[in-house]
Parts: structure tokens; C-alpha cells; sequence
């Protein structure tokens, strides 16, 4: 029967005989899937293993600390961060289109993980070693929706934006093709991941990006993760965060509405609360929170957040709404 301590010394040991004495390379996004693979290889083979993680600037407030200071902590991954924050908000300035924001998302993430590969790939060459290796968080859906297929793979595979160069041509290690996403974060529990990214909500990859209805900007950006922090932390102090599926908080960045405070007349931003209940994600329904606490997130928002007069909740199930606004 299924136990994870297991599942573990099963795939170590696989890991190992995959890897040999190589050198591996990782990706980190700040989700569960790509922390327990790495973590999986890391027990395996130690410093062979390196991962990467891009701040494209769009994550949520603490993610990144929570990945450099929490998990780096807890597993002992040599982790280079790429601060890719200004690259990001040069190539989004002055889109709104929420599928060309996807696309510039994707493109430049490629361009930045890619370019930390060759100089990581460089280095280990100058130390007379060779990465061959690229860990992914594949789990068993995913490979069941690709037709099961395996191999070797680039990093844009993905991605259609033309040639790779050789050396950075990688054998995939993919420790989590035979689990489930619960059968994961057990795994990342017996490990002692950090809990906020072992038990972590469902979070688009494109980040706080397409949670901006309207062009991204470094203000609007500040703005929307200040917000979104308020949701995170009340809802989480009502015990709710695991309850739900997940929150998206949306800025209609374009929008203005009248509003008072003090004695003055504003003129700011509204805030939407999207809490949905669901199963996959497919078909949704909006959650029935507290009014009590509901009551409170728009104190606080509204009060904390400069710019924003205005909270809004989604009452619409999906479908024929989606979970994300863009
Ligand atoms: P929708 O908005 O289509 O979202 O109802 C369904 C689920 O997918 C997530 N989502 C994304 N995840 N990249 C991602 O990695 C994306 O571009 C993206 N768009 C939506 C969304 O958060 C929800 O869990």
C-alpha cells in the first residue's frame, strides 16, 4: 500500500541511477511540484543538483523569500536567483491583451531560465564537469493528458520561439510521473518542505499578471500584491484558505469609481474578490464566505491600500465564468 517514506527511498534510489555522478539543473517556480522534485533529487544526489529561480516580479508578496530563505532551509538546494524583475515590466509596458501578456510572460521566462543555464552550464565546464540533466515536477495527469511520452527535451519545448543551442540539450529526471498532486505534497510534508508551499493554492504561472485588468505597471503591481496579501491573511486566520480553492484578487486598473474619505472625494481603483470552490479547476462555483469576513477584507483593503475605494465581490460560477479574469 501506498506510503510516502516509500515512494521516497524508491525514487532516490531511481534518481540516483539515472544520474550517476552528473550534474543537474532545476527549475523553481514556487509551487509544490517543481520544490518536491527538487527536494527528491537533492536527497539523491546533493550539490550536483542546482536550482533556478526567476523573480519576474509578478510572484505574490513573501514568495520569494519564501523560497530563498524557507526552503533553501529546509533542504539545503543551492538556489540562484535571477532578478529578472525590470526585463519583465519592459516587455509587458503597454500591453493589456491578456493572451500577448501570457505570451511575453512565457517568452521572457524561457529567455531568462535559459540564459542562467548557459552560465551555470559554462561554470560546470570550467570546473571540468557537465550538466545533463534538467529536473521537472511531471505528475501523472500531466503525463496521462501528453500521451505518456518521455526522453529528452529543451527547455523551450513548450515554447515555439526557434533553435537551442547544443549544450543546452537536457535528459529529463521526472521523479513525480507516477503521483497524484495529494500524493505530492505528502511526500513534501515528509520531507519538511515549508507548509505554505506544500499545502500552496492553485496560482497561475503568469502571476499577479493577468490578475491586472489593464496594462502591468510597477505601481499597479504594488498596489494588487498589497491586496492580495490582506485576502491571503484573513483568510487564513478564518481557517478558510484550505476550504477554498483558491482567491484570485483582480485590480481593474483602468476602471475608476467616486468615492469619500474624511471629508475628500476620491477617485481610485476597485478591488474584485474571486473566491471559487471547486474540484479541477474545470467547473467552478463562487464560495458563500462570512459576510463578517468579507466585511473585514474590505476594511482593511480599502483602508490599507492606497488608490483603491472600492471592493467587489464575483458572485458567478464557472461556467460561464472563468476563475481568472484575463
Ligand atoms: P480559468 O481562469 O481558465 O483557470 O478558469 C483555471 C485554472 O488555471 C489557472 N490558470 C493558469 N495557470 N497559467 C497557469 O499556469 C495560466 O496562464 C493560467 N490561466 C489560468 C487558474 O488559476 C485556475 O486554477
Amino acid at each position: 500500500d501506498w506510503n510516502s517514506g516509500n515512494v521516497i527511498a524508491d525514487q532516490v534510489e531511481r534518481i540516483r541511477a539515472q544520474v550517476g555522478d552528473g550534474r543537474v539543473i532545476c527549475g523553481l517556480s514556487g509551487g509544490v511540484d517543481s520544490a518536491v522534485a527538487a527536494a527528491l533529487v537533492h536527497k539523491a544526489v546533493g550539490d550536483q543538483l542546482v536550482c533556478v529561480f526567476v523573480d519576474h516580479g509578478l510572484l505574490r508578496q513573501d514568495e520569494r523569500r519564501q523560497v530563498e530563505e524557507d526552503y533553501v532551509k529546509a533542504t539545503g538546494v543551492r538556489l540562484v536567483t535571477i532578478d529578472a524583475r525590470a526585463q519583465f515590466l519592459d516587455a509587458l509596458a503597454g500591453v493589456s491583451d491578456p493572451e500577448q501578456k501570457r505570451k511575453i510572460i512565457g517568452r521572457e521566462f524561457i529567455r531568462s531560465f535559459e540564459q542562467a543555464a548557459a552560465d551555470l552550464v559554462l561554470e560546470a565546464k570550467s570546473e571540468g564537469g557537465e550538466i545533463r540533466f534538467l529536473v521537472q515536477g511531471t505528475l501523472y495527469p500531466d503525463v496521462v493528458e501528453s500521451g505518456g511520452g518521455s526522453g529528452t527535451a529543451n527547455i523551450k519545448s513548450h515554447h515555439n520561439v526557434g533553435g537551442l543551442p547544443e549544450d543546452l540539450q537536457f535528459e529529463l529526471v521526472e521523479p513525480l510521473r507516477t503521483l497524484f498532486k495529494d500524493e505530492v505534497r505528502a511526500i513534501g510534508s515528509q520531507l519538511g518542505l515549508p507548509e505554505e508551499i506544500v499545502q500552496r493554492q492553485p496560482f497561475p504561472g503568469p502571476g499577479l499578471g493577468i490578475r491586472i485588468v489593464g496594462e502591468i505597471t510597477q505601481d499597479r503591481l504594488d498596489l494588487l500584491r498589497q491586496a492580495d496579501a490582506i485576502v491571503r491573511e484573513e483568510l487564513s486566520a478564518a481557517g478558510l484558505d484550505r476550504d477554498i480553492w483558491q482567491c484570485p484578487v483582480v485590480l481593474l486598473a483602468d476602471v475608476r469609481s467616486v468615492g469619500v474619505q474624511g471629508d475628500s472625494r476620491t477617485y481610485g481603483h476597485p478591488i474584485v474578490l474571486r473566491p471559487v470552490s471547486s474540484e479541477d479547476a474545470m467547473t467552478a462555483d463562487w464560495t458563500r464566505l462570512p459576510y463578517d469576513l468579507l466585511a473585514k477584507i474590505s476594511n482593511r483593503i480599502t483602508n490599507e491600500v492606497a488608490e483603491v475605494n472600492r471592493v467587489v465581490l464575483d458572485v458567478t460560477s464557472k461556467p460561464p465564468g472563468t476563475i481568472e479574469w484575463e
